[in-house]
């Protein structure tokens, strides 16, 4: 067995993984001809490379819209799980970032129902699980957010279909000019609903912005946290601490474009300073990423053997959200 291969049989948790970046292309192609939504290019090679974070998150966004409803929502679920699953993925803790389909008019119980629906599906054939975290879009404003928060709450009140599978509240998007601390309502909100919580953050702001994530917003990980490296006394206690970063290394490069390369990328100083950092993929499918690559990748940039990588896998396993019984059954 090479390594690519083995390392893409190993079972893996991911916790860094947004489902409409999942989006097949020919289901991406198909909802938006559907929708008569004009893509500005078909050719996806080149609708997909991006210079930044934020025209990067210009495709996501035309890629969201071409969600018009629950079956939709359920298809895209049924899909993700199983391309995730064809390469070693057995748990995922998965983002929905539903703000523009709410202000479109959508429901957020039919979005969560749909996706609900879709993953158990697929996990009944594929047996590789998914839960989902609901994040709030910062581009929409703080507002928005706690008014997706309320919602969320009163469908698991409710017991509403699929709400079970959103174990908790994150946000995405842009950070340029966005100070998280925005967001302390909601965050509040969501924590008195029940809700775990986490947060992308430092993909490109300052480590003071992860500080305040998780002293402020009360998040439990940092999605990303790259800028942390920049601050060592920081990186002491997270990694005192044991707060997990579901890092998303050869995203940083195609999205973020935060490094040259991926030899480049600061996530062997994160491993060697004692921080919990797992591996994901961010949005596969907008990246040509997968899951088992990813892995490889980090493996062979750093010179990381298959069991180095076996530990990053069992970090990954502790960073979830699950119960210590389930996480024994995954070990
Ligand atoms: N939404 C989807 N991918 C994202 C990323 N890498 N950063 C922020 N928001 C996102
Ligand atoms: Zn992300």
């Amino acid at each position: 067995l090479d390594l690519a291969t083995a390392l893409d049989l190993l079972p893996k948790v991911e916790l860094h993984c947004h489902v409409e970046g999942t989006m097949r292309p020919g289901t991406v192609i198909e909802l938006a001809h559907r929708g008569g939504l004009a893509l500005p290019t078909e050719n996806l090679d080149e609708l997909y490379s991006y210079g930044s974070l934020d025209e990067f998150l210009s495709i996501f966004w035309l890629v969201q819209s071409t969600l018009a409803g629950r079956d939709d929502w359920a298809r895209l679920g049924y899909e993700s799980v199983l391309d995730a699953a064809a390469h070693g993925r057995v748990y995922a803790e998965m983002f929905f970032t539903p703000a523009r389909h709410l202000a479109g008019g959508q429901r957020l119980g039919d979005v969560v129902a749909g996706l609900a629906e879709g993953i158990a599906a697929a996990e009944a054939q594929t047996g590789s699980k998914a839960m989902l975290i609901a994040d709030i879009d910062r581009a929409f404003g703080p507002a928005a957010g706690l008014d997706m928060v309320t919602e969320l709450g009163e469908l698991r009140r409710a017991g509403a279909p699929g709400i079970e599978r959103v174990l908790g509240v994150g946000m995405d998007s842009t950070e340029l000019g966005v100070d998280p601390v925005s967001f302390t309502e909601a965050y509040r909100a969501a924590a008195a609903a029940g809700f775990r919580l986490t947060g992308h953050q430092g993909e490109n702001s300052p480590p003071s912005a992860i500080a305040a994530v998780v002293d402020v917003l009360g998040a439990e990980r940092v999605d990303h946290g790259l800028s942390l490296v920049d601050d060592p006394e920081l990186v002491r206690r997270f990694a005192a601490e044991r707060i997990p970063l579901t890092v998303c290394p050869n995203s940083n490069i195609r999205i973020a474009n935060a490094f040259p390369a991926l030899a480049d990328h600061p996530y062997p100083a994160m491993r060697a300073a004692g921080l919990l950092a797992t591996v994901n993929t961010d949005d596969p499918a907008m990246t040509d990423l997968d899951l088992g690559y990813e892995y490889t990748s980090v493996a062979e940039a750093f010179g990381y053997t298959f069991d180095d990588m076996v530990t990053i896998a069992l970090d990954g396993v502790e960073a979830t959200w699950l119960d210590p019984d389930a996480k024994r059954a995954l070990r």
